[in-house]
């Protein structure tokens, strides 16, 4: 696939020279563009979506172990262990139905009736103040783990390093 694309629809569009955005990842990273994407964790799911239209890819799980990312070492380890094979939605984290590896707080809300979980932002803050106490305790498991389908693909390199393979594969397709 050829992604040169120096004076094609992408710079013109989005500003940037190649066709992959890091999405809007709270608390681990938040840039200000935002399209929808979800599950492309190498060159070849990218190169599928342009394929099939998109002009760009917005990547999260993908970044979360790299070295720009905010992810705590528990939340590392759990994304390269076995968990990253177990995502599942929950509301028990913040109110809201996300994604994120099963952990001890998503057992915890597998217990909890939904009608009994506060407002967003009443429950993250709960949820904060949780994760903060066990944490202090040694437990890595209550943190709010978001991480998408494509988990268990993750890649822990450097920014730059994934960045450069994304472009690489990208450009053998
Ligand atoms: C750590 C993390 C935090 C996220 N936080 C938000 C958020 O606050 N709001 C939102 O709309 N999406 C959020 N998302 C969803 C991402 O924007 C989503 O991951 C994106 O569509 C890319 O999908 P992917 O993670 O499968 O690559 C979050 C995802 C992750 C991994």
């Amino acid at each position: 696939m050829n992604v040169n694309t120096g004076s094609g629809e992408i710079p013109g569009l989005l500003q940037v020279t190649w066709p992959i955005i890091q999405a809007p990842v709270a608390g681990i990273s938040t840039p200000s563009i935002e399209i929808a994407a979800g599950g492309i964790m190498d060159g070849a799911g990218l190169a599928s979506v342009l394929r099939l239209g998109a002009v760009a890819a917005q990547l999260g799980t993908a970044f979360l172990a790299t070295d720009k990312s905010a992810a705590d070492e528990g939340y590392r380890r759990a994304l390269l262990s076995d968990a990253a094979n177990h995502t599942m939605m929950t509301r028990a984290i913040s109110s809201r139905p996300a994604r994120c590896l099963a952990n001890r707080f998503t057992s915890f809300g597998a217990h909890v009736d939904s009608r009994d979980i506060p407002p967003y932002p009443i429950a993250y803050a709960a949820g904060k103040a949780l994760h903060a106490a066990a944490m202090a305790a040694g437990e890595s498991g209550y943190g709010a783990q978001w991480a998408g389908q494509g988990a268990s693909l993750l890649r822990p390199m450097s920014t730059e390093k994934l960045m450069s393979t994304l472009i690489g594969e990208l450009s053998k397709t």
